[in-house]
């Protein structure tokens, strides 16, 4: 099972889409892990985007990410950093396929609503980055042998 980082952007809280996006994930069949809103920071944002800290838009994207509360999450299950990176759609909502987050609710680049890990060394920097060991709980979930041969 691998675990990965997914955050509801201030776009996303605002519009609504918090629910949408969480019931998306169970529907799949992933298991949440962790959950928490939060005031993003400047120094966070700046930490948990530093890969494109040398792009144009890095102040604008750390601009959107702290303009008001996200609700981050962990969330399990096989392959889940691929899983949940097909579930959200391309970075551009414009590209983002229908049926995907971005996809059905985007319209703008610069507010996609969600995020989600690249890869699983992305996850495990980012899980790390906004969850604490113990803030992260460990359960069997029903049903698991109605998901998984
Ligand atoms: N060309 C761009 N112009 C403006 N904003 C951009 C551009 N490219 C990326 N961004 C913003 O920066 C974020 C991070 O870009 P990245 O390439 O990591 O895409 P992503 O992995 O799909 O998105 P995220 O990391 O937020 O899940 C994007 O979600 C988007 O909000
Ligand atoms: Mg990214």
């Amino acid at each position: 099972m691998e675990r990965t980082f997914v955050m509801v952007k201030p776009d996303g809280v605002q519009r609504g889409l918090i629910g949408e996006v969480i019931s998306r994930l169970e529907r799949k069949g992933l298991k949440i892990v962790a959950m928490k809103m939060l005031w993003i920071q400047e120094e966070l944002a700046r930490e948990h985007y530093m890969e494109h800290a040398e792009k144009p838009f890095f102040q604008a994207l750390v601009d959107y990410i702290t303009s008001g509360p996200v609700v981050a999450m962990v969330v399990e299950g096989k392959e889940a950093v691929k899983v949940v990176r097909t579930l959200i759609g391309a970075t551009n909502p414009i590209e983002a396929a229908p049926g995907t987050v971005r996809g059905d609710f985007g319209m703008d680049i610069g507010r996609n609503v969600v995020h989600a890990s690249d890869s699983l060394e992305s996850a495990e920097r980012e899980i790390s980055l906004f969850f604490n060991a113990d803030e992260i709980v460990d359960y069997s979930k029903s049903g698991e042998e109605w998901l998984y041969e």
